[in-house]
């Protein structure tokens, strides 16, 4: 049995690829009941177990859990890995039946995007233009857009989304706030392999060499995370030591970040905030962060 996994009711789950599947499918009979929706680009793993057991969980047995898997094109930018990312839709479909989903909805790009690209889209604003913003121009536009498509396709009471990708969840918590979405977002914490690789569709790109050099984005996470007690300079120091002397890993950025405006925190903030990396492993860009209380 997976970590933590919850005994689920034996289901069987449905995979729907249109909107006019989906929806009977997922709600199949008249009485109201809770509904959850997980939202993937596929590839899923452990990480994505524990969002879908988190829906689950929050659901109840007798409530409705969706899982999408749609590899959103909006929000890759020209040169990224938009054709190799991994596509494994029949392995998606059996984790999510372990891990208690009802319904896969993996539409192709013409059932989400019927009138090709569209002109009318989400922004991000400010907070979708630092960090991950500033290194993917438009990203988080695209993540919206696609994420408000979906959440008035799946019309869940709740939506879970990993802490992995930070300034996504903040982004998307923000456009629900801004936008008087009517679904409860709910961040699931990292999930990660024994030696601290946080787990990313994105890892089964990385050879030996690199998976060992990729180890040095969670242990410069950590460092900054044992030195939280001391302040934000202490923190950014002991992080950047763990990078700057590693081999093989180039650094995009390390930023301690004020989760409410993903803004940099200064010098002297104090309380939660969010130390984030990211960085290129050979060809493959990663990131990771965690969360920690600075004094
Ligand atoms: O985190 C992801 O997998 C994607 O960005 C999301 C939220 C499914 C939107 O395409």
């Amino acid at each position: 049995m997976a970590r933590g996994k919850q005994p689920a009711k034996a289901r069987k789950t449905v995979l729907t690829h249109t909107i006019a599947d989906f929806e009977p499918a997922f709600w199949p009979d008249e009485q109201p009941v809770d509904n959850a929706v997980v939202m993937t680009m596929g590839a899923l793993h452990e990480g994505h177990a524990a969002l879908i057991r988190a829906a689950r969980k929050q659901v109840g047995a007798d409530g409705r859990v969706a899982v999408t898997v749609f590899v959103n094109p909006l929000q890759f930018g020209e040169g990224e890995d938009l054709d190799r990312y991994p596509r494994t839709l029949a392995a998606d479909v059996r984790l999510a039946e372990e891990n208690g989903a009802d319904v896969v909805f993996a539409p192709l790009p013409e059932e989400v995007y019927p009138n090709g690209a569209p002109q009318v889209r989400i922004t991000a604003g400010p907070m979708g233009e630092r960090f991950e913003g500033a290194s993917r121009p438009g990203h988080f536009d695209g993540v919206l857009t696609v994420v408000a498509k979906l959440l008035h396709i799946t019309d869940p009471d709740f939506a879970f989304f990993g802490e992995k990708d930070a300034q996504q969840l903040a982004v998307i918590q923000r456009m629900v706030a801004d936008l008087d979405f009517d679904v409860e977002v709910i961040g699931v914490p990292t999930l990660r392999e024994e030696d601290g690789l946080a787990l990313s569709s994105r890892n089964r790109y990385l050879s030996a060499e690199e998976r060992a050099q990729a180890l040095a984005l969670s242990k410069a996470l950590f460092a900054g995370r044992d030195v939280a007690a001391q302040g934000p300079k202490a923190v950014r120091e002991a992080a950047s030591a763990v990078l700057d002397t590693t081999e093989g890993v180039t650094l995009d950025y390390l930023a301690l970040i004020d989760p409410e405006d993903f803004t940099e925190a200064a010098d002297d903030f104090q309380g939660e905030a969010v130390l984030a990396v990211a960085a290129k492993v050979g060809s493959t860009r990663l990131i990771d962060n965690v969360r920690i209380i600075v004094r």
